[in-house]
């Protein structure tokens, strides 16, 4: 015990210390051996950005090479390389089975209770191929939609592939999701099919996954097939004609399945996301264009040589850095990746580092608010274990804290790995900001630069550049995995994206700031989404599964900043009549909020509030919902209905806290 307390107060320390380094060059020893090691790659791209696009293009498997690079005459719709003809399982798959190496495995895969299967190419060419003839059997062809509901096991990137093998544009929801939501994102895209499993796993426990999902297929009359994959051999029902076992549909499938020749500007998938209202935002990516970008960011990226690294990227395939760095990137540069259907801390809080070790990890991707849960779980964990094959680290989803970067850097990497901080979006495709590992140095807290190709830019609100102080982040060049549209709603992409700058610069949504380096600090969102633990939900979304429950009048959502998980939600509520808040109302609520979106949406903590403090044209001021939270001075009030509202909250919300502390 007190060995250990000893350590602690030494890491403490030394971390203290570096606190005050502001930069860290890439070490020698990496440096050495880096795929990149100058800055040429961003001055041939700054010289011509098409050539250098359409050189990375190149580097593609295409049926039909494409001649035309950018097509921008109808902006913001923007098109990339669109006489070329290509397919993204080929690039994924094929092209490795004829280069000799169906033997590589592409998933060391773990389950939560220790199971251990290794996925080679050569299974995934089979398995892709099978469940490609089942989908096409059922009339599921190019243009159609199909639904992902699975957890992380390696079905998932099979039934992803299978549907790009097809031209069908998946549909991916994350696990975590609840049923109404999946539902809500089956119905908006009209998917014809779904692919789902019996049951979850998680932490020990298993959660029915079909029942739930039987529970919605009435009202979505457009899915006529359904595959369950057999994960914890649950008792489910199945109904005839509909659904079928994924097993025994692709053992009785035919083994071979010609990969469909598509357009590059052929939709590869839609992902769902949160914006600023109640109704998530479809993004959609095509074909060319996005693993163009995927394919080369995550080469050189993670400086990735695919006979020696081992990669793993820790998110959930269901968010769009599981499409980019679990699936598409890494297989189509024929690495060998990690992938685990778990928890971080089950059985225990050293899960990550003992597979670290085991299957020889070199890079190693997550999230900040990974970072800061293991911190707080306390270094022993990562000591028990070696992870001296770690080369590289990455973060991604949010902001990271210099002290979670420092201690990172310190005690996963040993000081010896660089540490990418890579700024994107769901939207951009992929990484957008960060540093090359082996050529630039990098800033605790701040992404890094923009990547070869890519025009970043700090705006003011007329679209003038500022330097050295907080502005607009905006993209100011086309980039070729950039979104095409908002799924059948193009008027909301050019509102959302569109609008701000005009229709040739991206409107990100983050402010940020430009130091003297040309370095990138993001601070956060402008708009109305949160980001928790790195996922992002919108408050439109949160109040209006707050307000559904029969005993809420109104309710206003703000994020929260959180030591934790970045931001956290909070609820201010107002209830029916003379309804009195409980300590098991507030469960309730939490819990209709999970039934409704899923368990990451429930609001951390509930304000019961008489009144909500309003302009007079009727919207809610969250500036100052969030001051009070916080516990700031309030900002300005003139504008407000009633003024009075505010200062009884804040005087409701300190004496709260005092009571707390007592
Ligand atoms: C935030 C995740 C700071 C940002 C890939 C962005 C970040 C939103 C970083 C996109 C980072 C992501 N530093 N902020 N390195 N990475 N963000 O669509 O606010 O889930 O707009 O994509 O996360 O979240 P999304």
């Amino acid at each position: 015990m007190e060995v250990a307390s000893r350590n602690t107060a030494r890491l403490e320390q030394e971390l203290g210390e570096l606190l005050e380094r502001e930069r860290f060059d890439p070490p020698e020893e990496f440096a050495a051996n880096a795929l990149v090691r100058d800055e040429s790659l961003h001055e041939e791209a700054a010289r011509d950005p098409e050539a250098w696009w359409a050189k990375l293009a190149r580097e593609l498997e295409w049926f039909t090479e494409p001649a035309q690079v950018l097509d921008a005459s109808n902006p913001p719709f923007f098109k990339w390389f669109a006489d070329g003809k290509l397919n993204a399982s080929v690039n994924c798959i094929d092209r490795h089975i004829e280069a000799g190496l169906g033997g590589r495995v592409a998933y060391h895969w773990r389950g939560e209770e220790g199971e251990e299967r290794d996925v080679t190419y050569a299974d995934l060419h089979r398995d892709v191929q099978r469940l490609a003839n089942v989908l096409k059997d059922r009339g599921v062809g190019p243009g159609d939609v199909v639904g992902i509901y699975l957890p992380m096991i390696p079905e998932v990137a099979v039934a992803m592939l299978a549907c790009a093998r097809i031209g069908a544009p998946h549909n991916v929801v994350f696990g975590g999701f609840s049923p109404e939501a999946v539902k809500e994102r089956m119905q908006f895209s009209e998917a014809k099919a779904l692919i789902t499993a019996d049951a979850a796993r998680r932490k020990g426990k298993t959660a029915p996954v079909k029942p739930a999902v039987d529970g919605f297929l009435g009202e979505v009359p457009s899915i006529e097939t359904v595959i369950v994959v057999r994960n914890t051999g649950a008792d489910v029902e199945m109904k005839e004609g509909r659904d079928l076992f994924y097993d025994e549909a692709i053992e009785a499938a035919d083994p071979e399945c010609p990969p469909e020749e598509l357009d590059a500007e052929h939709p590869l998938y839609i992902l769902y996301s949160s914006g600023s209202t109640a109704k998530p935002k479809g993004i959609l990516h095509t074909t060319g264009g996005y693993l163009t970008g995927v394919a080369w960011t995550t080469k050189y990226v993670f400086d990735l040589k695919p006979e020696s690294d081992v990669f793993w990227c820790s998110a959930d395939v269901g968010w769009v850095t599981g499409h980019s760095y679990i699936v598409y990137g890494p297989l189509m540069n024929g690495v060998t990746s990690v992938m685990y259907e778990g928890a971080p801390d089950y059985p225990d809080k050293d899960i990550w580092w003992e597979l670290c070790a085991r299957y020889g990890v070199t890079v190693f991707y997550t999230a900040p608010t990974a970072i800061r849960a293991c911190i707080k779980w306390g270094a022993e964990y990562p000591a028990r274990h070696d992870l001296s094959k770690l080369r590289l680290l990455g973060t991604v989803g949010e902001p990271i804290n210099p002290k979670a970067w420092l201690w990172y850097w310190k005690v996963i990497g040993g000081g010896r790995c660089p540490i990418v901080d890579t700024w994107w979006q769901t939207e951009t495709g992929h990484i957008m900001i960060t540093t090359l590992p082996g050529a630039q140095f990098a800033k605790p807290g701040s992404g890094g630069r923009p990547l070869p190709g890519i025009e970043a830019a700090v705006l003011d609100e007329n679209g003038n550049e500022v330097t050295g102080r907080q502005g607009l982040l905006a993209l100011r060049r086309p980039w070729p995995g950039m979104l095409r549209t908002l799924y059948r709603d193009d008027e909301r992409y050019v509102e959302t994206y569109f609008s701000k700058f005009g229709k040739e610069t991206y409107f990100v949504g983050d402010a940020a700031r430009v130091d003297d380096d040309g370095y990138f600090w993001v601070i956060g969102r402008v708009d109305d989404v949160i980001n928790v633990s790195g996922h992002r939900l919108s408050t439109a979304e949160v109040e209006s599964a707050v307000v559904s429950h029969p005993k809420v009048a109104e309710c206003a959502v703000i994020g929260q900043a959180d030591e934790d998980t970045g931001q956290s939600i909070c609820a201010f509520v107002t209830l029916e009549g003379d309804l009195e808040g409980s300590d098991e109302l507030v469960e309730e609520i939490r819990e209709h909020v999970a039934q409704r979106i899923g368990k990451l949406a429930r609001p951390k903590r509930i304000v019961w509030s008489d009144d909500l403090p309003k302009t007079r044209s009727g919207k809610i001021m969250r500036r100052l919902l969030r001051d009070i939270a916080e516990g700031r001075e309030l900002g300005d009030v003139t504008t407000l209905r009633d003024p009075d509202v505010v200062k009884r909250l804040d005087e409701l919300v300190k004496e709260r806290a005092r009571e707390g502390e007592d």
